[in-house]
Parts: C-alpha cells; structure tokens; sequence
C-alpha cells in the first residue's frame, strides 16, 4: 500500500542544513496498523508527511497504492490525496467552524453532493460516537472528543491509509485507550491501512502489527512489534523500551546485586512462555534458585509477554544450563555481567 525507497530529505533554516531523513525506505502492506516510534527529532513526524508529499523528499520516491506521488502534477496528486487521510497531535480543526462543518469541509472540497455530504456526516459522528454534536464548536468539546471530530473529518472520503501523528499524545491515559479503541475499530470494519507516530511505546504494543524505529533520521530496525519487544537489535530501540538507559546496561540496579559474583540476565518471553512456569521450573531442574529483581507481565495485543531482570544463585555451569533451557523456550536472554555476555557472544560465534 505504501513504499518509499531511499527517501532522503533535509530542512535548510538560513545557513544550517537539518538532514531529517537519511535514505530511508519502508513498506506497509495493505490493511497493516504500523507504528513509527523514535525520540523527539528522530525524523518520525516528516516521515509521515512524506508520504502524502506534504512534504517533497530532496530524493526517493514515495508510492501509495501502486501510483509514484512524486510523478503527478497538482491535480492529480490532489485526487490521490483524498485517499490518504491524516490526523494530529493537536487536532487541526477549524475553531470557528461547528462539528458539522469540520466534517463537511473535505466533502465540499471532494464537490460531494449536499444530501450525500450530510449523510455522510452522520454516519461519521455515529461512528465516532458524537451523535448530537453537530452543532457544537470545537472549544465546547473535550480532547477526545475532538481527536474523535478529526477521525471522523480524515475518514470523509473513505480513505485507503490513515495517517497518525502522535495522535494520544495530548491525552490521558483514559482517554488514549478509547481513542486507540477507535482507531482499532475503524481499522477492523474498514480494513484501512494505518500508520501511526508515537514516541509511546505502548501505543505501539497495544495496537500496530509491525514497528519501524527511527533514530537521527534513519530507519534502524523494523520488524512485527513481538520480535522487536522480544529482542531489540538497535541501542536506540533498548533504550525506548526501557531495557537500557543512557548509563548503560543495568546501571540503575542496585550495586551490590553484582558483589560476589551474583549472575544477572534480562529475560523476555512472549506467548505461551510468559505465562507458564518456565523460570522456575527451569531453575529447579538446573538445581539453581534466582530472584526477579524486577519485571512486568503484560501483553502486546493478544499474545502475553514477559520481561524481567533476574539474579541467579548457584553453580555458574548449572546457572547456564538452565538459562539454555529458558531460551530452548524461546526466551531472549541477555547478560548483564560483563564475562557472561562474552561467553555468550563466543557460544553464539560457534554456532
Ligand atoms: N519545517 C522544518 N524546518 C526546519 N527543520 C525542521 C522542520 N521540521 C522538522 N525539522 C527538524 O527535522 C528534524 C526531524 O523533525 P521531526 O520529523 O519533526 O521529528 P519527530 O517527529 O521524530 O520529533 C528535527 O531536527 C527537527 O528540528
Ligand atoms: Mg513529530
């Protein structure tokens, strides 16, 4: 549904060259929730409007539904564009215009007869569950309420791709999950392709099938959101995650859980291991004990999953065995002590 191949683009602000992509490319396969995640500046925001050329990439090219956007002359991209809908962070509406007229303004620009245009609204504000708010202006409603008015004004004219830029951001958390609900809903009846912007990593885990992670404009990981959660290739992406932060690997653990030895790991499992016995079986079998130091349970849409840093007590040799019987589960592991992550990567460089 979309493409963009080597997409560079750079901002120039008087003297200074900003270099917001850097040769990036992407595929979103039709009716796919994809998250873009990344910090604050990493390029994530002119991605996104790259691909509905509100934005003209300096190199590349961006196609949306078989048809190369960069080819077309005004027009033509004007009528490409009604496929394409978009909403923001900060809604965009019109503040002098009613609920009604938000939603009409597409419509009138897509000439849509009046008494179609108007059933149209209505079935939108129903939708969206705003039955009744025609006629309020958008400064009497609430944020949700207004994030719901802009999906109802992006979906007008029956897009094929939805385009969100950090559009929970400036939500509580209450109001985020009804939103993402909606959007999951929208995408469930209409099969529309969704590409979604946060810096929130549990918009991602609650809603997209496949992520992209952005860094310094480039594109440095992008995978289905299990297998990434699951085992984090790019630094960038362990520190979004929260499995490291800008100290390093297990900086924040209390000192002493390293003394004498005390073998440490971070352990993530999804599916069926996260919520089996496994850790403790796997120790009782190994003749080892451990602790969890810290972990959460939860899970990325449907399929439970698991995180946690765990100490080990033992005998080092029993300590591996049941750690390879953890990972024999499909357990990612990672040592935090600094010999153990050698003799890992060298078992690793054996295989
Ligand atoms: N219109 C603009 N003019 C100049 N620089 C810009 C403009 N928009 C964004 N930038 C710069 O481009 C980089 C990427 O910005 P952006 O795409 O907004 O990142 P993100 O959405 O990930 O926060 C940042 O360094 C930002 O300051
Ligand atoms: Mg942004």
């Amino acid at each position: 549904m979309i493409s963009l191949q080597n997409v560079t683009l750079t901002y120039r602000t008087g003297h200074r060259l900003i270099p917001a992509l850097r040769d990036v490319s992407l595929e979103v396969h039709a009716g796919e929730v994809f998250g873009i995640i990344g910090y604050s500046g990493a390029g994530k925001s002119t991605l996104l409007r790259c691909i509905n050329l509100l934005e003209r990439p300096q190199s590349g090219q961006v196609w949306v539904d078989g048809v190369d956007l960069l080819s077309l002359r005004k027009r033509e991209l004007q009528k490409q564009r009604k496929k394409i809908g978009m909403i923001f962070q900060h809604f965009h509406l019109l503040n002098s215009a009613t609920v009604r007229d938000n939603i009409l303004f597409p419509l009138r620009l897509a000439k849509t007869p009046v008494a179609e245009a108007e059933r149209r609204v209505a079935e939108l504000l129903e939708l969206v569950g705003l039955t009744g708010y025609e006629r309020h202006y958008p400064s009497q409603l609430s944020g949700g309420q207004k994030q719901r008015v802009a999906i109802a004004r992006a979906l007008a004219n029956f897009p094929k791709v939805l385009l969100c830029d950090e559009a929970t951001s400036a939500l509580d958390p209450e109001t985020t999950q009804s939103i993402l609900d909606l959007l999951r809903e929208i995408h469930r009846q209409f099969g529309v392709t969704v590409v979604m912007v946060t810096h929130e990593i549990s918009v991602v885990q609650r809603v997209c099938h496949r992520v992209a992670v952005m860094d310094q404009g480039r594109m440095v990981e992008v995978g289905r959101v299990v297998d990434v959660f699951l085992r984090p290739q790019a630094e960038v992406t362990r520190r979004l995650l929260g499995w490291t932060n800008a100290e390093g690997v297990g900086a924040d653990l209390p000192e002493q859980v390293f003394r004498e030895g005390t073998l440490v790991c971070e352990l993530a499992m999804a599916g069926e291991a996260a919520q089996s016995p496994l850790l403790f079986q796997a120790a009782r079998e190994a003749g080892v004990t451990c602790s969890i130091l810290r972990g959460t349970v939860d899970a990325i849409q449907d399929t439970p999953f698991a995180r946690m840093v765990v100490a080990w007590y033992g005998d080092a040799k029993q300590v591996q065995a049941a750690v390879r019987r953890l990972e024999a589960h499909g357990a990612a592991v990672r040592w935090l002590n600094k010999a153990e992550r050698m003799l890992a990567a060298d078992e690793a460089g054996m295989k």
